[in-house]
């Protein structure tokens, strides 16, 4: 797991964003695992100006949206398949019919699981998965005590869901979705979690620092072989203190992102040859003053090696 720092949740969905126009760039044919709630809104809003001024192509990608409440039928603007059509497919050159969302409105629900993970198969497996976080620490709709060897199927959804989600379904939450399991996450070859806000600050640390738990679904991404946490100051504040005393055990990047694209652009094309710092140089940083003002003050575009 890698976690990559960076300083508002403007700049982590920027971050977040240029890496998936750079899967689509080295691979068009790209599958794309896609994600909804707040914390994707300025990732989708940053691909779409992506698209629109430098001409980032959709055409020939295939995606797999993570989950679908049941009972909501795709016209309901509640559901995931209105709310991604909202927020990209409608504003980028992606063919309708490579968009797949779970189909929360199927008779067999257990078939309609088995389909989606077919389907994902015939596509030839996510490349890259983009991911955000549930408040009781679901990826998709994996509720608590997910198994990790889940794969797409029906959830219950817990009531810390129903109080998150609320805002965005009118008040109505419904109560089950079909998500994508833990298992079927840990095989896409990529996983980008984007975690923003103080909210998450605490859930932030118990998932990068463990212990690994079926209470906390997202504590799985540690058995992912390449799974990139993206996290704005806010969400890594309780990071940072217990990060100077176990930095040896991270591996973490600082980019410069007061220049906006082009050091964004930058540092996320070369990042994988610089992510890792050696724990040392970590910890003197860290150590000396665990303020996230320390890291800023950084030359531009260094990063810790
Ligand atoms: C929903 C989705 C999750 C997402 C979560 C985060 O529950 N099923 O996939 O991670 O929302 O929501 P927000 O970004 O609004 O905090």
């Amino acid at each position: 797991m890698i976690v990559i720092l960076q300083k508002t949740a403007q700049d982590a969905a920027n971050f977040t964003a240029q890496l998936v126009a750079n899967a689509l760039r080295d691979n068009p044919k790209s599958v794309l695992g896609l994600a909804t709630g707040r914390t994707m809104e300025p990732v989708y809003e940053r691909l779409i100006k992506l698209h629109k001024q430098e001409k980032l192509d959709f055409s020939k990608c295939t995606t797999f949206n993570l989950d679908e409440y049941v009972g909501v039928s795709p016209e309901n603007p509640i559901s995931y398949r209105a709310t991604m059509q909202r927020l990209l497919f409608d504003h980028v050159n992606v063919r309708r019919a490579a968009t797949h969302v779970p189909d929360g409105m199927a008779k067999d629900l257990a078939k309609a699981g088995e389909d989606y993970e077919k389907a994902i198969a015939k596509a030839g497996g996510i490349d890259f998965q983009l991911l955000g976080i549930g408040t009781d620490g679901h990826i998709g709709f994996n509720e608590p005590l997910s198994s990790f060897a889940s794969l797409t199927r029906e959830q219950v959804l817990t009531p810390v869901t129903f109080k998150q989600n609320a805002g965005l379904c009118e008040g109505k939450v419904p109560t089950r979705a079909m998500t994508m399991g833990v298992a079927t996450i840990l095989a896409s070859r990529r996983a980008v979690m984007l975690v923003t806000g103080k909210k998450k600050a605490k859930l932030v640390a118990e998932v990068i620092e463990g212990p690994i738990s079926a209470m906390l679904s997202a504590s799985a991404l540690h058995f992912h072989k390449d799974c990139v946490v993206v996290l704005d100051a806010e969400a890594a504040q309780e990071l940072f203190d217990r990060v100077a005393k176990f930095s040896d055990h991270f591996e973490t990047i600082r980019t410069e992102l007061a220049k906006a694209n082009e050091a964004v652009n930058g540092a996320v094309r070369s990042y994988e040859s610089r992510i890792r710092p050696s724990g040392q140089k970590l910890q003197k940083l860290l150590g000396k003053d665990k303020e996230l003002k320390k890291i800023e003050e950084l030359p531009s575009g260094e990063t810790l090696q």
